[in-house]
């Protein structure tokens, strides 16, 4: 198994051999996996292209790693359990032997319906144990999985179906989240009829009792499919470099991009960070809130846990529903060992009110995660004393879609903490904090743009269909290195404390928004001339989304405008990208050669508005008394 740290004086260890002899030091953890070819190389790599290759020509299955190696020590362990939205409905669990089994049906079922190794398959799912089956299930056999978020819309969901050219779309017919029966089904129906050619079946998992529309021909039930099959299915060999799987994400770009992750690295490196961070030990049950439509549902608690052969559960439901108690209410039920979750849903529990999180017995915690966005002290605090009853360690991850597992955390409790601070990098990863010149900063006690000197096992490789892209937007900023796009700060101890985006990227519930991509979206409201978006700061959300609309004439009902405005960008991207603040102006501030200057825009949405700096160089200097106004009104 998997190497496990078990004091900072160990981890001090591994980072120095990681850093002195990096190949031999990941050699070492892949050498714990079964290889149907041992690599010729651990690694080749050229951050120029980029063209980065670990554990080259390796052969190897992951499924094979999380599921057929597990059988013998720990076939009756359970592996998946799964809490449904409603507590009054049967909680459903697999042992390994189990999810073995019900991965190979499906992925007999997937190869009957014409999935061959390579083709692209979409996922529009709820979180139910058969999500995280077919997701197996396509990894079995060598099919490439892109998993879209069930909240997105039609629309995006067809851009997405269409970039990757899917073959498949595995969906349900309804989605349960606390007191919403969501019916899916329509959207995949909607955003089919948006040109998605290459699309030939689509798979309907069946999760409510009304009927839906079955399209002849190319709509069939999972069911139907799944069930005959024979629960054994051989593992396809892949090679190390092979895809995994494509995750769309946004960026500082309109279109969002497809984060390419790949086989034998992302296997490596999701275990061995699974193992370090929440020091999973046999017998624990981790649960980690999120959702398998984004990376941390695909890495910690897809493959992370299943590779490192831990018992993972999934949920159904909100944290919100029946009642504010329901994640310890869980924990409690569960007896839940490591639990990871989201400042947002932190934040959003704490105006809630203690009483909830009070009364559950939460003596079976021993590690507290938190992701995807800078966790505020005060929700920090209450995390630990609240929920972790001043016991437990906290471990604030820091990574991205792009680099496919935690890149910088403390490591259970074997790493010193401090509250909103990520803490140190794992074995392994090499940060840099850079200045716009170009130059490294040495020494501690400094703040810059964080980047990544040297290759880790699970780096992207590329971005689906468009390499040059993944070039320009990771690899060109600084030479020889992974630009993160994050602004970062490291303290005197040397611990790393994420600041948050420093291009045009918002983080609104730790779901990752590009600012553009909202403006394309309020563009298509038949009135706006032009808008402008930016994030500011949120009491619950970490950001809100402030949109600055130009429309092409006066706007008699304003109320009735910001509807229609949230409509629009609803149906183009999904409630989660509406905006918190719509402000209907007359102009946006711009320089001479027409650049919006944003600057001044997140200013005045943060109420920040006595000091906007020189506005005398603008193109249109009068505009910003107007939108100052315009914005002490809206608060
Ligand atoms: C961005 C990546 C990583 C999985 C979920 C989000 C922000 C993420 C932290 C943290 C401060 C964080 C960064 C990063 N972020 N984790 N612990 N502290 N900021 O993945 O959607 O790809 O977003 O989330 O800004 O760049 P993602």
């Amino acid at each position: 198994m998997t190497l496990q740290i078990k004091s900072f004086e160990e981890y001090q260890k591994a980072y120095q051999n990681s850093v002195a002899d990096p190949e031999a030091f990941w050699a070492e953890q892949a050498e714990t996996f079964t290889w149907k070819k041992k690599w010729d190389k651990v690694l080749d790599w050229d951050f120029k292209g980029p063209d980065v290759k670990w554990f080259v020509n390796g052969k190897m299955n992951i499924t094979e790693n999380c599921l057929d190696r597990h059988l013998a020590e720990r076939g009756d362990q359970v592996a998946l359990l799964w809490e449904p939205n409603d507590p009054s409905d049967e909680v459903r669990s697999f042992t390994y032997k189990e999810l073995y089994a019900e991965v190979c049906k499906a992925a007999n079922a997937l190869k009957a319906n014409g999935i061959e190794k390579g083709d692209r398959v979409c996922f529009y799912m709820p979180m139910v144990p058969e999500l995280a089956i077919a997701v197996l299930a396509c990894a079995r056999i060598g099919a490439i999985h892109s998993v879209v978020f069930a909240g997105f819309s039609a629309h995006a969901l067809a851009d997405r179906i269409k970039d990757a050219t899917c073959k498949m779309v595995i969906c349900s017919d309804f989605n349960n989240r606390g007191t919403k029966h969501i019916p899916v089904k329509k959207v995949v129906d909607d955003a089919l009829a948006m040109d998605c050619d290459s699309i030939e079946t689509v798979l309907v998992y069946k999760n409510g009792d009304e009927q839906v529309p079955m399209q002849e021909g190319r709509d069939k039930w999972w069911h139907d499919e799944v069930n005959g099959q024979s629960p054994e299915c051989e593992a396809t060999e892949m090679d190390s470099e092979d895809m995994l799987f494509i995750l769309y994400t946004s960026g500082s770009t309109g279109k969002p991009k497809g984060v390419v992750h790949t086989c034998g690295g992302y296997m490596v490196y999701t275990c061995y960070s699974f193992r370090n961070v929440f020091q999973y030990q046999d017998g624990d049950v981790y649960w980690c809130t999120a959702d398998i439509g984004w990376i941390t549902g695909h890495s910690y608690i897809v493959y992370g846990p299943l590779l490192a052969g831990a018992t993972t559960m999934m949920f159904e439901g909100v944290p919100t529903y029946p009642d504010a108690g329901r994640f310890w209410e869980v924990c409690d039920k569960h007896k839940v060992n490591q639990f990871y979750t989201a400042p947002t849903a932190i934040r959003a529990l704490i105006a809630q009110g203690d009483e909830w999180v009070d009364k559950y017995d939460l003596s079976s915690l021993t590690v507290l995660g938190s992701v995807g966005e800078p966790i505020n002290e005060e929700a920090w605090q209450w995390y630990y004393k609240k929920v972790g009853r001043e016991r437990c360690p906290i471990v604030d991850t820091w990574w991205q879609t792009e680099t496919g597992a935690i890149m910088i955390s403390g490591l259970g409790d074997h790493s010193p903490m401090k509250p909103a601070h990520a803490g140190y990098p794992l074995p392994g990863i090499q940060p840099c904090l850079m200045n716009a010149e170009g130059e490294e900063l040495e020494g501690n006690d400094i703040e810059g743009l964080l980047c990544i000197k040297y290759p880790w096992p699970s780096i992207l490789r590329t971005t689906y269909g468009d390499h040059e892209r993944c070039r320009q937007t990771y690899f060109s900023a600084f030479a020889d290195m992974y630009f993160t796009g994050d602004g970062a700060r490291r303290d005197k101890d040397g611990m790393y404390r994420i600041i948050g985006r420093v291009d045009d990227v918002i983080n609104v519930s730790g779901h990752r928004m590009g600012t553009a991509e909202v403006e394309n979206a309020i563009n298509e409201h038949s009135m706006v001339v032009e808008s402008a978006v930016v994030g500011y700061p949120h009491d619950i959300k970490g950001q809100g989304i402030y949109a600055y609309i130009i429309t092409n004439g006066p706007v008699d009902d304003e109320d009735e405008f910001r509807k229609e405005v949230l409509k629009v960008v609803t149906e183009e991207i999904g409630p989660i990208a509406k905006p918190d603040r719509i402000q209907v102006v007359s102009g946006l501030p711009k320089t001479r050669s027409g650049k919006i200057m944003r600057r001044i825009l997140r200013k005045v949405a943060s109420g920040d508005m006595a000091n906007l700096g020189d506005t005398s160089t603008l193109l249109n200097p009068e505009v910003v008394e107007e939108i100052k106004t315009g914005a002490e009104e809206l608060r």
